[in-house]
C-alpha cells in the first residue's frame, strides 16, 4: 500500500498511525470456561496491556479501545459495577507502568455518568500523563457515536445561536473539531475481536475510511500475534480514499 520509493520509508508507512479495537468477546470467553463474566473481563485487562506494548514496539500513534458504550449501560447492574472496579483498580495499577512508558491516556465518551470514583482515577491518569509524547491511549467509555454526533451538533447549534458562526461556516472540518476526538487522526485501521460483523456505535463518522480487520478470536485470547498479524493485513490493504 505504500508508494514510497525512498528505501527505508516501506515499513513506516505500512503501520497504521491510529488503531481503534472493538473489544468484545470477554463474556464468551468466560462461559466457554465455566467461568463467570467477570472474569472474562479480568482476563481482557491482560489483553489491554499487550496491546498497549505492541503498539509502542510498532510505533503507533494512537490507541483507541472501546471499553464501555452507551448501551452497556442496559447490562445487569452486577456486570457494570464490576467493570467499573475493574476499570478503576487497572488505572490505578497500571500508572507506574504509563508513566514509565511516555503513554498519555486520553478518555472520550460521557465521562460524567461513570461513577465518581471511577472519575477521579480517570481524570487523575490524564492529568499525570499529560506531558508524555508517546503512545497516545485513549478509552472509550460511556462512549456512543450517535451521542458524540448528536453533542457535536448541539454545540455547534449554540455558537450559531450565538452568532458566533454562522451555518455557511459548518463544514466536515469544523464538524470534526467539534467530536470528542477533535485532536485525533481518524483511526487507519479498526478491530474487532470475537467476530462479530457490526461496528457497535463506535466511531461512526471517524471511520469513514479506516480499514477493517475482524479477528475470530474473543478479547481476552487477542494477543500480541494477533495484533500483529491485523498489522500485517493493513499493510497489504491498497486504500483508495475514493479515487482510481
Ligand atoms: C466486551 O465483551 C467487553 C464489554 C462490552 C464491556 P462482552 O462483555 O461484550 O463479551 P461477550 O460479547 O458477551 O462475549
Ligand atoms: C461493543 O461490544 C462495545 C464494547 C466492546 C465496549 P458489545 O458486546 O456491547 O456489542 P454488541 O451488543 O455485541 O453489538
Ligand atoms: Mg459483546
Amino acid at each position: 500500500m505504500s508508494h514510497n520509493t525512498a528505501a527505508g520509508m516501506e515499513r513506516e508507512n505500512d503501520i497504521p498511525r491510529h488503531i481503534a479495537i472493538i473489544m468484545d468477546g470477554n463474556g464468551r470467553w468466560a462461559n466457554a470456561r465455566g467461568l463467570p463474566r467477570g472474569e472474562g473481563h479480568r482476563a481482557g485487562a491482560e489483553s489491554v496491556r499487550e496491546a498497549v506494548e505492541t503498539c509502542r514496539q510498532l510505533g503507533v500513534d494512537y490507541l483507541t479501545l472501546y471499553a464501555f458504550s452507551s448501551e452497556n449501560w442496559n447490562r445487569p447492574k452486577k456486570e457494570i459495577d464490576s467493570l467499573m472496579k475493574l476499570l478503576e483498580r487497572f488505572l490505578r495499577e497500571k500508572l507506574p507502568e504509563m508513566l514509565k512508558q511516555n503513554v498519555r491516556l486520553h478518555a472520550i465518551g460521557r465521562l460524567g455518568m461513570l461513577p465518581e470514583s471511577c472519575r477521579q482515577e480517570i481524570n487523575q491518569a490524564i492529568e499525570k500523563t499529560r506531558n508524555n509524547n508517546g503512545l497516545n491511549l485513549i478509552l472509550a467509555l460511556s462512549y456512543g457515536s450517535r451521542e458524540e454526533i448528536v453533542d457535536a451538533t448541539r454545540n455547534i447549534a449554540v455558537k450559531v445561536a450565538h452568532g458566533e458562526i454562522s451555518p455557511e461556516d459548518i463544514d466536515t472540518t469544523l464538524f470534526s473539531s467539534h467530536l470528542y476526538t477533535s485532536n485525533i487522526p481518524d483511526p487507519d485501521l479498526l478491530i474487532r475481536t470475537s467476530g462479530e460483523l457490526r461496528i457497535s456505535n463506535f466511531l461512526l463518522w471517524q471511520i469513514s475510511y479506516s480499514e477493517i480487520v475482524i479477528s475470530p478470536k474473543n478479547w481476552p485470547d487477542f494477543r500480541n500475534a494477533d495484533l500483529r498479524a491485523a498489522v500485517d493485513e493493513y499493510a497489504r490493504r491498497h486504500r483508495r480514499f475514493g479515487t482510481v
